[in-house]
């Protein structure tokens, strides 16, 4: 078996609490890793470095885990750069582009969807994500959802079934008879390829009992809950995820002091070891391309809520695939400090989609990893919109150079 030494790593960010400095990034100094089969082997001070088949000399640069992006929309046709523009000369955001979406996506090929899938798949992989949730519901027909998923799945096993994204033209007098649609044959033939559902809970898109319905019926046949929640104005998306054990509740831009209690209640349930925490997950490219207010994130970390960042790689509301822009925002424009949202973008992430393999280095986790051109993780805020992912690892396979 072949193995790989990443040597003279200047500062490693393990994430694993206790492991190193304190604090959240569990920080070690000269470090070296070793990858075996693809997983982390070993990690330890550079000078006790074991012998290796091969080296990467990280030349005193930061390491970190690989990001885990646990939130987007990549399976779409066409673009809305016209709406993004009427935006930035005043127009609102209110979701109602995404039908704009569905009949370019319902017109395209299995074969022109799955190249843009590819395309910004490996659009994030180069900017150091390795781990990414890929959500249907820009098809919203029975066909057009199940395509949407098998696509996704060829890239990802963090597929969402999001087939509750709105109400589709043709159904938008009968709401009740598109959520029939939606748990009866259209979950059916999503669920095979998913291993999440989620819904768009929010004026204008499902309501509460509707949501509550898809979810339960997502849930019955084994699927994990998300839910795009409390995005444009207050509302009970948080509250119902929480009902309903959701790995995540998604956006969390207005929240009520309810919202957050419900959220900073819930945590692993160490007697029978199931994580049953919901994570915030908060997508500030959403804030930035609708010119909206950022979720107070400040407020959510300090009541003790586990806030995950993520992009909502969309055409609509956030057309990016970057993980370090998201950081710098969050850092920017949401009072996270810089290693509270390097954690949110990487083992944030990984507690959003319940995985305890990736978003964290240590032996039997994932080889998946980032070698920055920086000094330091704090680079990532501090030098916002500059290239410094120099090297991906994924699988332990370094990935070519960007
Ligand atoms: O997460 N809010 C709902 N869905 C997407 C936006 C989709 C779109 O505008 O096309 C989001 O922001
Ligand atoms: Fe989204």
């Amino acid at each position: 078996m072949s193995s790989l030494l990443v040597d003279n790593i200047g500062e490693l960010v393990t994430n694993l609490a206790g492991g190193g400095e304190g604090g959240p990034l569990g920080i070690r100094r000269r470090a070296a890793l070793l990858v075996e089969a693809g997983e982390v082997a070993w990690v330890g001070p550079a000078r006790d470095a074991p012998a290796a088949d091969r080296r990467i000399d990280a030349e005193g640069a930061a390491v970190l885990p690989g990001f885990v992006d646990s939130h987007a929309h990549l399976v779409f046709a066409g673009d809305r750069a016209a709406e993004f523009a009427a935006r930035m000369a005043g127009q609102p955001y209110t979701g109602g582009g995404i039908r704009t979406t569905v009949g370019a996506t319902r017109a395209a090929t299995d074969d022109e969807l799955r190249v843009t899938v590819r395309r910004l798949r490996g659009e994030a992989l180069r900017q150091g994500t390795t781990t990414i949730e890929i959500k249907s519901g820009y098809g919203l027909t029975v066909a057009d959802e199940a395509r949407s998923l098998r696509i996704a799945a060829e890239v990802t096993p963090e597929t969402t079934f999001l087939g509750a994204h709105v109400v589709p033209t043709e159904y938008a007098d009968r709401p009740d008879d598109y959520v029939g649609l939606v748990c009866g044959p259209m979950l059916a033939a999503a669920a095979p390829h998913a291993r999440w559902i989620d819904v768009f809970c929010e004026r204008g898109a499902f309501d509460i009992d509707h949501a509550r319905a898809i979810l339960a019926c997502g849930q019955a046949v084994g699927l994990g809950v998300r839910v795009h929640a409390n995005q444009l104005g207050p509302g009970p998306g948080v509250q119902l995820g929480v009902e309903l054990g959701a790995a995540s509740v998604d956006h969390c831009t207005h929240l009520s002091d309810a919202d957050l209690d419900a959220l900073a209640s819930t945590r692993m349930d160490w007697t029978s070891g199931t994580e049953t925490t919901t994570v915030a997950t908060l997508l500030p490219g959403a804030e930035f391309s609708t010119r909206s207010p950022y979720p107070d994130a400040r407020r959510l970390l300090d009541a003790g809520v586990t806030v995950a960042l993520a992009t909502d790689c969309n055409p609509g509301s956030s057309y990016t695939s970057s993980m370090p822009f998201c950081v710098a925002l969050a850092v920017r424009e949401m009072r996270m400090t810089p290693a509270e949202a390097v954690w949110a973008a990487t083992a944030g992430g990984a507690r959003a989609l319940r995985r305890d393999d990736v978003g964290v280095l240590r032996p039997g986790a994932r080889a998946d990893l980032i070698i920055l051109d920086a000094p330091s993780h704090l680079h990532l805020a501090y030098r916002p919109g500059v290239p410094l992912i120099r090297q991906v690892l994924h699988n332990g396979v370094p990935q070519c150079r960007p």
